[in-house]
Order: structure tokens, then C-alpha cells, then sequence
């Protein structure tokens, strides 16, 4: 065997000894956020299309419109010929549901953080991250080249303490945080990491991956603290906004920077007109339907209390399992009972902390919410 198949093949043996193995599940998803695999069709309480969106006739009508009037693809880096007209429409919606006087769209959520981070901050520069910030946070971090330092979950007094100990020998000093977690569903707290960030010029960076849409009238999580500063207010069309993309918020300067030097708008394909149009008819629907964006929320909290846990704050709602393989029976026993719900293992969370990831849809019947908490409860009274 070739060298380099042997390396991988023993790789993968490490990983299936230690439950880690991942493989692709060809899954069709459908209307109502029922998913089909293999053969079975199951409720997905596991995308993140948290207002069923991917699938809203009018969303799917403007992703098709598009095609016909722009193409398929945008053909070259938007500073080339990509920057369809979409661009710009949908840039001007995004900074005025963000209250920011502009931004950037990029291919994705992952390209934004890992184009905006090293912008702002390079050799000489801190970046300080929350320990369970998002991959891409921290893949824009590493990117920067800047000396990062973690700060424990949450904990503004940690954040500060390390400010006030490396603060004066860098030049510059960003704070990245997720706005709401990904993976724990609890929000930061933004009000405060603006203040220390602002009595140590520092700047914040938010990201409202799971905020925007589902959280403050679809404002997203920075919303819900208005007097926070955050210069860098990063998200995606990926999720709840049921197309694909990602953008930063922030002032014109920030941006107008971003447009010139950002290494994955500038190096990259713009994003397809037909993922512009989706998102542009999303937040079409998010603006005028307050009540709908509120419903995940709604729901997540009818599954906590019927469950036991604290009251979500989010649509996500772990149940922390602990080992992998613990994790992956539980997912499985869901699944004959007609639910997908992943297991969420490590690497994406610490060892033993395992989890049934449970992501709430505007889509799902109540009924089915109750009937998951039922089956989830004994996972949820197992835990000490
Ligand atoms: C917190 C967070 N940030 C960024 C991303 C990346 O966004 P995208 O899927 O648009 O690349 C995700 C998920 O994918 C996420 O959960």
C-alpha cells in the first residue's frame, strides 16, 4: 500500500476504535422538516433551517428567478466580474436589519471569519477567543498569525484579566465570540464583553450564525443588547435565512477595508445569484413575520420545560450525553422512533461531552416536540 493510504487507513482505524468516525449520510430533505434516509423518511430536529425557509415556495422562487436572469454560477471573484447586482441589494438590506451603515457579503459564513479576522489583526496583534467559539473563529484566528489567547467560556472577568496583562504590549487587540453557541444554544454576554472591550480598545467580533432570524424579531442576538458596541457583527444567510453565504455588519471604513484586502472575497468566486436571491426573499419574509421568526424559540422552550433543563435561550438545546458511542445509541434510538437527531461528538465538542444537539424549527408540530421530550426525558434524569 502506498504511504499515504496506509497514514490514512490508520488514521480511520483510531477513529472507529474511538467511535470518531464520520461518514456522509446522502439525506434528501423535504418540506416540514422531514428528511428522507435511507428509505426512511424522519422529523429533522438536526438542520438549522430553523424557519424552514430552504424550502418557502417564495425563497425556492427567487433562487429559480435568479438563475434565469444572472446564470447558474457568478462566473470570477466579485472584484472581477462576480459582483452581481444582488450583491449590493442584499448588502444594503443586511446592514439596515443590523443597524450598521454597511456590509460584505462573502461565500460563506466560514469564508467571512476567516477573511475578516486576518484583516484586522496579524504579527503583534492579540486575538482573544471564547474556548467554545466556532471552528472558523478559530481557523481565522490561527490565519491572522496574531498570538491568540482563549478566555474561558462566558467569563468577562477572565476576558479583562487577560486584557489587562497583554493589552499594552500589542498593537491592536480583537475579542472573537459566537453570539449564540452552536453547540450549547446559550447566548454571550455581549453587553458586557463590549464594555471591557471598550475600556481596553479592543474590538469585538459577534457571531450571529444562530442569532439572525430567530432571535429579536430576527434582529439576531446583538438586538437583544442595544447598547453593546460590536464593530465586527458577522453571520450567515446559511441557516435560518434558508440559503447559503455569510457577511460582516459593521461601518463603512470596516467594510470598504474588508472589499479591498479580505483574502476570501478577493481570492474566491462571489457567491451564486441564486443564493443572493434566496436570502434577499428570506429576509423579505423574516421582516414582515415577527411572529414566525419567534416560534423556534417558542418551541425550544416547550422541549426544555417538558424535559426538565433551564429555559432555552436559543433554538439549540444540548443534551449532554458524555461518551461518543453513548451518544451515537442514543441518536439511534431516536431514529427508529422516526426523529433525526445527530449525535454531536468530539472533536466539535470536548471529550465526554458528547450531546444530542437538538435544533427547534418554526415547522415543527407540537405534538412531535412533546413526544421528543418524552423520549429524550431518560437521557436528560440520567445525567447527575
Ligand atoms: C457559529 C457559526 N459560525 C459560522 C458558521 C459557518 O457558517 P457557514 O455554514 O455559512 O459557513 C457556523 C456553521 O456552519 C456556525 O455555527
Amino acid at each position: 500500500m502506498h504511504s499515504l493510504d496506509t497514514y490514512a487507513a490508520d488514521k480511520i482505524q483510531r477513529l472507529e476504535a474511538a467511535s470518531l468516525m464520520r461518514r456522509l449520510r446522502p439525506t434528501r430533505r423535504t418540506a416540514g422538516a422531514f428528511v428522507e434516509r435511507d428509505g426512511r423518511r424522519l422529523l429533522s430536529f438536526s438542520c438549522n433551517d430553523y424557519l424552514g425557509l430552504s424550502q418557502h415556495p417564495a425563497v425556492k422562487a427567487a433562487a429559480q428567478a435568479a438563475v434565469e436572469t444572472y446564470g447558474a454560477g457568478s462566473g470570477a471573484s466579485r472584484l472581477v466580474t462576480g459582483d452581481t447586482p444582488l450583491l449590493s441589494e442584499l448588502e444594503t438590506r443586511l446592514a439596515r436589519l443590523k443597524g450598521t451603515q454597511a456590509c460584505v457579503v462573502f461565500g460563506s459564513g466560514y469564508l467571512a471569519n476567516t477573511g475578516v479576522i486576518p484583516t484586522f489583526a496579524g504579527k503583534g496583534d492579540i486575538v482573544l477567543v471564547d474556548e467554545l467559539a466556532h471552528a472558523c473563529i478559530w481557523a481565522g484566528a490561527q490565519l491572522s498569525g496574531a498570538r491568540i489567547l482563549p478566555f474561558a467560556h462566558n467569563d468577562t472577568d477572565h476576558l479583562a484579566a487577560l486584557l489587562a496583562e497583554h493589552r499594552s504590549s500589542a498593537r491592536h487587540a480583537l475579542v472573537a465570540t459566537d453570539g449564540v453557541f452552536s453547540m450549547d444554544g446559550d447566548i454571550a454576554p455581549l453587553d458586557w464583553l463590549s464594555a471591557v472591550c471598550e475600556a481596553n480598545d479592543a474590538w469585538l467580533l459577534s457571531d450571529d450564525a444562530h442569532g439572525v432570524g430567530v432571535l429579536a424579531h430576527g434582529r439576531g442576538s446583538a438586538a437583544l443588547f442595544p447598547e453593546a458596541q460590536i464593530p465586527f457583527q458577522m453571520g450567515t444567510l446559511s441557516k435560518a435565512l434558508g440559503a447559503y453565504g455569510g457577511y460582516l455588519c459593521g461601518s463603512q471604513a470596516v467594510v470598504d477595508l474588508l472589499k479591498t484586502r479580505a483574502r476570501t472575497l478577493v481570492y474566491t468566486t462571489g457567491l451564486p445569484p441564486a443564493a443572493a436571491a434566496a436570502a434577499l426573499a428570506a429576509l423579505d419574509i423574516v421582516e414582515g413575520d415577527p411572529a414566525l421568526t419567534a416560534l423556534p424559540l417558542a418551541k425550544a422552550r416547550a422541549f426544555t420545560q417538558a424535559v426538565g433543563l433551564p429555559a432555552a435561550t436559543s433554538p439549540i438545546v444540548p443534551v449532554i450525553i458524555g461518551e461518543a458511542q453513548d451518544a451515537l445509541d442514543a441518536s439511534r434510538a431516536l431514529e427508529a422512533e422516526g426523529f433525526l437527531v445527530v449525535a454531536i461528538r468530539p472533536p466539535t465538542v470536548a471529550a465526554g461531552a458528547a450531546r444530542l444537539r437538538i435544533a427547534f424549527s418554526a415547522e415543527h408540530p407540537d405534538a412531535e416536540v412533546a413526544r421528543l421530550a418524552q423520549l429524550v426525558k431518560p437521557y436528560v434524569k440520567a445525567r447527575p
